[in-house]
């Protein structure tokens, strides 16, 4: 039941600190290693994948795309990400020594469904990552690993992403471990980082009364654009995702790096933009080419909504409204960024005056193609 909440939405968006701890849970050894003796390929045919496919729709889908930067880069086995709707159709190139991976909150999607059956008859592993025990995408897999996130009842996904991250996090970085890479040390670290992840959390969801107030403010606008840069590109995805589905709003993602190739003539006085910015640590490149892209939007009217680390003081002077979300390594940042999308979505859907738990049109989950 709802435990006292006004949503399920709102319930399962609470929940994510122990979904995300849930999912973490008895994964690493002691020493800090991967033990995921449950994916039960042999790490021998794990050091023969030379290429990772990822398959899944909507939010799951935005999961795999985040994927891919921390499977590319703690492995260096090339990964592509595709809508599963669009896989099959397209008489991809897969062999037994393809990974394919398969994310389902439900793991009934027939169009997941299918893409892996399609695979499978190539002769490729597939591995689901899956919230739901028994259910028939893992049923159909060689392997799976469960995210933990518990039951999720409201339509729009929020506690399952968050674990499908984890759990994609979990697999590039057992890949890594498995094949032995030149970022061997990293892992590491970015385990330990893993490991106070749920805390992090946490303290975003701590915040968000702010984020509230300003959805509340902006309920009555039509369109509302979302930016972002390497792993920050999907996770505008999700932002706008969620409120397309919960607050029946023109929404948009984009590449930031994109705006000056079209999306910026859209930009117009008082319009909202989200913006996700990386850390100023790490890849300060993307930092400093995402401050210039919040400058070119803001010169142009638009009213910046700015996502950014705590310490991060240079994109203070441009933003009309400042979200600070804890410091993260890079690959990790989209658990922390996604949760203030959510809030923002959920609250602005509210607002509206739309019923959050079962948005118009929608299916909890999609048998059919
Ligand atoms: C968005 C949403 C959908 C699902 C998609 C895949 O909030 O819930 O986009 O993510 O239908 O569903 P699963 O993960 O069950 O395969």
């Amino acid at each position: 039941e709802k435990a006292g909440y006004a949503s399920f939405m709102l319930k399962e968006i609470a929940e994510q600190p122990k979904a995300v701890a849930d999912t973490l849970l008895g994964r690493i050894d002691g020493s800090g290693a991967l033990s995921l003796d449950e994916v039960r390929i042999p790490p021998q045919v794990l050091r023969e994948v030379d290429k990772v496919v990822v398959v899944a729709c909507g939010t799951a889908y935005h999961a795999g795309l985040i994927a891919k930067y921390a499977i590319e880069h703690w492995t260096r086995i090339p990964c592509e990400v595709e809508l599963a709707s669009e896989f099959r159709y397209r008489d991809p190139i897969l062999d037994q020594q393809t990974l394919v991976v398969a994310i389902s909150q439900s793991g009934e999607t027939m169009d997941t469904l299918m893409a892996l059956r399609h695979a499978r008859e190539q002769g490729a592993r597939v591995l689901a990552i899956c919230n739901t025990n028994g259910s028939t995408i893992p049923r159909e897999s060689d392997a799976v690993l469960y995210t933990h996130a518990g039951p999720e009842v409201a339509v729009a996904s929020t506690k399952a992403f968050l674990t499908q991250l984890v759990a994609c996090y979990l697999v590039a970085l057992y890949l890594g471990q498995v094949r032995g890479t030149k970022y061997g040390d990293e892992i590491g670290d970015v385990v330990r980082d893993l490991s106070g992840i749920s805390g992090a959390v946490e303290q975003v969801l701590g915040t968000m009364d702010p984020v509230r107030e300003l959805a509340r403010s902006l309920a009555h606008k039509k369109t509302v654009l979302f930016l972002g840069r390497h792993v920050g590109h999907p996770v505008a995805l999700e932002g706008a995702l969620k409120l397309k589905e919960l607050a029946y709003m023109h929404a948009e993602g984009f590449a930031a790096g994109e705006l000056k190739h079209g999306p910026i003539a859209l930009i117009e006085e008082d319009l909202p933009v989200v913006v996700v910015v990386p850390s100023p640590r790490g890849r300060s490149i993307l930092h400093d080419k995402i401050v210039s892209n919040i400058q070119e939007i803001r010169a142009r009217g638009a009213r910046t909504i700015v996502i950014a680390e705590e310490g991060d003081e240079a994109v203070v002077p441009y933003a009309d409204h400042l979200v600070r979300i804890p410091a993260t390594p890079t690959l990790l940042q989209p658990l922390v960024a996604t949760v203030p999308l959510q809030v923002f979505a959920c609250e602005l859907a509210t607002a509206r005056g739309n019923e959050v738990d079962q948005p118009r049109n929608l299916a909890k989950s999609v048998t059919v193609e």
